[in-house]
C-alpha cells in the first residue's frame, strides 16, 4: 500500500524567505517542499503538501485526509496555533496521529505566543529548529509508518 502523509502550512508561510529572516530563515516554502518530498519519495511515502492564509481551507483539507488515505499529519498552524479551535476540532474530527511544528520557538517570544490549541493533542511538538522541524517530524512520521 502507498504510504501518505499530509503536511499543512498556516497563513503567512507563503511569505518564508522574505518574511522576517532573523526569525523564520531565509528558505522558501517551495525549497522546504521540495526538501520533504525528496525525503519522502526515497522511503516510497507520497506527500500531500497543501498551504493556505485562509482557516476554512486548511479545515476543509483536513477533513479530506481520510479520503486521501493519509495516515498521519505535520502542520504548522502559524498564527491559528493561537486562536483555532475549529483547526483542532477538524484534526480531532478525522482522527489523524500529527505533529506540530513551528519554526521558531514560540516559548521564547510574545507572550501571546506561548499558548497552542494545538499542543496536547499533538503526538509531538517541534519548535525553534527552523525549517529543520519539518525534517524531523517527517522522518518520525514516516518511521512511525514503517512501523505499522
Ligand atoms: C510560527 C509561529 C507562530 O506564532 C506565527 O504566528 C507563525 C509561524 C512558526 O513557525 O514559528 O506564523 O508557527
Amino acid at each position: 500500500m502507498q504510504r501518505k502523509i499530509m503536511v499543512l502550512h498556516g497563513p503567512n508561510l507563503n511569505r518564508l524567505g522574505t518574511r522576517e529572516p532573523s526569525i523564520y530563515g531565509s528558505r522558501k516554502l517551495t525549497d522546504i517542499n521540495k526538501l520533504l518530498e525528496e525525503k519522502a519519495s526515497g522511503h516510497g511515502v507520497t506527500l500531500e503538501i497543501f498551504q493556505s492564509n485562509s482557516e476554512a481551507a486548511l479545515i476543509d483539507q483536513i477533513q479530506k485526509a481520510p479520503d486521501l488515505k493519509c495516515e498521519f499529519l505535520v502542520i504548522n498552524p502559524a498564527a491559528f496555533t493561537h486562536t483555532s479551535v475549529a483547526l483542532r476540532d477538524a484534526i480531532s474530527s478525522v482522527n489523524i496521529r500529527f505533529i506540530e511544528v513551528h519554526l521558531s520557538n514560540i516559548h521564547s517570544r510574545e507572550s501571546f505566543r506561548h499558548k497552542s490549541f494545538f499542543s496536547d493533542l499533538a503526538e509531538g511538538v517541534i519548535c525553534g529548529l527552523g525549517d529543520y522541524g519539518y525534517e524531523v517530524a517527517l522522518e518520525y512520521a514516516i518511521n512511525q509508518l514503517k512501523m505499522k
